[in-house]
């Protein structure tokens, strides 16, 4: 893939990049990205009516094991090329910042190290009272786990809709668009907020915005630059032309 010269030319000289990333950079390790249609057992329901407070109260057993199902697709897959292709970005750029709205983990599991899950993290599990965190649980056929501390159901360390998201992690990630250079926002359709805002008050900002995303998405017209493809090939080859 050719890149324009002078974007070659301010990524060679930028100092201070952040991206956002969404399900389309997990997409190439196997997993599913949002809004995909469920597989399967799960083929019927929507991510949004298994992913929310108001479900869990309704049936917390079957919210419990589709993130259980969802935990174990995640345990079984690796991180792709785009993911090692922002851990090299990262080895580049004085200072990088990785927002995320994806809850697999990939992204410091391919090395990544400034990373904000804005949206948690699926592997993490919690007391839905207490909040104390947990790393084994019971697994009872019939019922959700429960809490060693106070006997509250488990839960996984994720923002389900309807959720505010992590304070510090927002706040983080809100400081690092401001401060960027540049601003990418690569797999994800920019639909969901408050993430999908960042993109905006970058340009805002007068940042450059770069999209990489399989297909065009309400970002695309406001944006410097706009490669539509996998994000696992764009992103080595954009990576190789910059730094070699
Ligand atoms: N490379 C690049 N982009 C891809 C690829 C790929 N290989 N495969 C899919 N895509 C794109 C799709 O075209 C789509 O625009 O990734 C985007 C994924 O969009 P969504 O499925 O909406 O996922 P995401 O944007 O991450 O959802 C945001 O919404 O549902 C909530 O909390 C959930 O974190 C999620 C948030």
């Amino acid at each position: 893939m050719d890149f324009p010269s002078e974007l070659i030319q301010f990524l060679k000289k930028a100092e201070r990049v952040s991206v956002l990333t969404g399900a389309g950079v997990s997409q190439e390790s196997g997993l599913r990205t949002f809004r995909d249609a469920q597989a399967g057992l799960w083929a019927q329901y929507r991510p949004e009516d298994l992913a929310s407070p108001e479900a869990f109260a309704r049936d917390p057993k079957l919210v419990w094991d589709w993130y259980a199902w969802r935990r174990e697709a995640v345990k079984g897959v690796r991180p792709n090329a785009g993911h090692y292709a922002l851990v090299e970005m990262e080895n580049r750029i004085p200072t990088f910042t990785l927002i995320t709205q994806n809850v697999d983990g990939l992204h410091r599991f391919a090395g990544s190290r400034n990373v904000l899950e804005l949206h948690g993290n699926i592997l993490r599990v919690r007391c839905a009272d207490c909040g104390t965190f947990t790393e084994v649980w019971g697994d009872d056929s019939e019922s959700v786990p429960r809490c060693e501390t106070c006997g509250g159901m488990l839960r996984p360390d994720v923002v389900w809709f309807g959720e505010a998201l992590p304070r510090a992690e927002l706040e983080a990630a809100v400081s690092a668009t401001r401060e960027a250079q540049i601003f990418f926002s690569i797999g994800t359709s920019g639909v969901v907020q408050p993430a999908a805002a960042l993109a905006h008050a970058a340009r805002n900002k007068g940042s450059i915005v770069i999209e990489i995303n399989a297909e065009p998405t309400p970002l695309t017209p406001k944006t410097d630059f706009a490669f539509h493809g996998r994000s696992g090939e764009i992103l080595p080859e954009l990576v190789k032309a910059v730094w070699g």
